[in-house]
């Protein structure tokens, strides 16, 4: 009797967390998405059309942003901290080296950009 009150304990307590996992990572991609939009925080959509919005004006230099859900985690991650690493030439600007964003900002910025297929 006692047991099967402590597994109900213990699994409601599991599935408790794992919906706040989700949750949390949905805030994330939403957190994500706003420094993306966000002139004065990434100001990404200045240089990359992305999901259906498009950059209309001169900014546009970088490619349109796709099949990133394909990317590893720590790819995106470095290509926002610092571009250079993997294109000495690269016109985009190292927002983390740069003290721009910070690596919660960029973790939000690597879980929307995986939301792009
Ligand atoms: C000044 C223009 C500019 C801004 C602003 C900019 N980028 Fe870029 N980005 C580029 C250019 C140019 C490239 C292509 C060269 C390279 O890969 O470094 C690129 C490449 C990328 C790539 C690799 C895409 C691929 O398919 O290879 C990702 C991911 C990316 N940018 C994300 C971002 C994010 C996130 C932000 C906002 C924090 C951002 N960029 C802001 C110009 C920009």
């Amino acid at each position: 009797m006692k047991l099967t009150k402590s597994i109900l304990v213990i699994s409601s307590l599991i599935v408790f967390s794992t919906s706040g996992l989700l949750a949390n990572e949905m805030d994330m991609v939403k957190q994500g998405e706003k420094i993306f939009m966000t002139k004065g925080l990434g100001n990404c959509l200045a240089c990359h059309d992305i999901q259906g919005k498009e950059v209309n004006g001169p900014g546009s230099m970088g490619p349109k942003l796709q099949y990133l859900s394909s990317w590893p985690k720590e790819e995106i991650y470095n290509k926002i901290y610092d571009p250079y690493t993997t294109n000495p030439i690269s016109a985009m600007p190292a927002f983390g080296k740069n003290g721009w964003l910070s690596h919660e900002e960029i973790n939000a910025l690597v879980a929307y950009l995986q939301t792009i297929k």
